[in-house]
């Protein structure tokens, strides 16, 4: 199979980690006689710098003739956040792509590995019977999209967000959910705030309907401050969450608690033609950057999911997964997920590690 990828690395920990990623991804190529070509393209920071913006046209121009999209992370370091550089630079670039490509569907998977569980933060007896959780987000509507502006009122500043949702964009994610949960294990708990909020009346209602075409698949509605505290008083409940952008990008990270590093989580945006961008979850870590130590799995499982989700490659996909979990099995540790008792590696030796067992498995 023949595919172009553009490579967006970015900031921080993202070009290492993308390293990593391009490297594991050459190694099935090599295994399975694909051929991807990457192209590379400025974005955050790192576009800043040479080309005075956070997300250029080229880089866009990159994007549209490419099968998919592998980002790495961007923003700067918390101290610098106000300077002309990083001023909006995750809200510029990642907003950015996501409106221009419609990215509406975000899938944010949180799992536990067993041999590292004794880094979830949770009590044993609470992840005992395994966690698997996807979350779905809505990536184009609510508050996030909405009209934004700050404006003085009888000499005080007062600021307005609106949150907006459309019939059309509820009943698109809906679609998604029901049919990624007929895939697992057929439970969808849908995520509102019905009891206050117009736009969670109404997305209560239009995924009720929906839920009409997938009998098969158990609907529960749950308010979203209830969610927040089941995640964490019992997470193995979930299999999939189902929620609007707001609420996604807070639940979403309550959840990649669980795996007990967010260097473990990937996830992936996609728009209705099916075509994707795929980022870690987490940040650009600017404090840990250029020192070889990050954990590159969140980025090289990005890389899985788009081998299965754009290209339909499951098969070497699940490779990928697979040899993560057994580097991790095995007792390989970057430091994030390494106990006191073992001894970490970096961020090379970990990869290394990963290409080995691709190679042989
Ligand atoms: C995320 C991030 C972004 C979001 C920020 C950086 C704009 O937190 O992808 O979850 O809020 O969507
Ligand atoms: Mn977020």
């Amino acid at each position: 199979m023949k595919k172009k990828i553009a490579i967006l690395s970015g900031d921080g920990i993202g070009p290492e980690v993308m390293q990593a990623a391009l490297k594991v991804l050459s190694t099935i190529e090599k295994r399975f006689n694909h051929e991807f070509q990457f192209e590379e393209a400025l974005v955050g920071g790192a576009a800043y710098d040479k080309q005075g913006e956070h997300l250029p046209k080229k880089t866009l121009e990159i994007c549209e003739n490419s099968d998919a999209i592998l980002f790495g992370s961007v923003g700067g370091p918390v101290s610098e956040q106000g300077s002309e550089k990083w001023k909006n630079c995750e809200k510029i670039s990642l907003l950015g792509l996501r409106k221009h490509f419609l990215f509406n569907a975000n899938f944010r998977p949180a799992k536990i590995y067993s041999a590292l569980a004794d880094i979830c933060p949770l009590k044993n007896k609470l992840i005992a019977s395994g966690i698997d959780v996807l979350v779905i987000r809505e990536l184009l509507g609510g508050i996030y999209f909405g009209e934004h502006k700050t404006e003085i009122v009888n000499q005080k500043r007062k600021a307005i967000d609106v949150a907006e949702y459309t019939e059309d964009q509820i009943s698109s994610i809906a679609h998604i959910g029901f049919q990624a949960a007929k895939q697992r294990k057929q439970k969808l708990v849908s995520v509102d705030k019905a009891n206050v909020l117009d736009t969670s009346k109404l997305w209560r209602t239009i995924v009720t309907e929906v839920h009409s075409n997938y009998p098969e698949v158990m609907l529960e509605h749950m308010l979203v401050d209830n969610c927040a505290m089941q995640i964490i008083q019992n997470p193995s409940y979930f299999d999939v969450i189902l929620t609007e952008n707001m609420f996604g990008d807070i639940i979403s990270d309550t959840a990649a608690v669980l795996p007990g590093s967010l260097g473990l989580m990937p996830s992936a945006s996609l728009n209705s033609n099916g075509f994707g961008m795929y980022e870690p979850s987490g940040g650009s870590a600017q404090d840990i950057a250029g020192k070889n130590i990050a954990n590159p799995t969140a980025q090289i499982l990005s890389a899985a999911m788009m081998l299965k989700f754009s290209f339909g490659l499951s098969e070497e996909s699940k490779i990928i997964e697979d040899a993560v979990e057994k580097v991790i099995s095995d007792g390989g540790r970057t430091i994030d997920i390494a106990r006191e008792d073992l001894n970490s590696i970096s961020t090379l030796q970990f990869t290394e590690r990963i290409v080995n067992i691709i190679k042989h498995l």
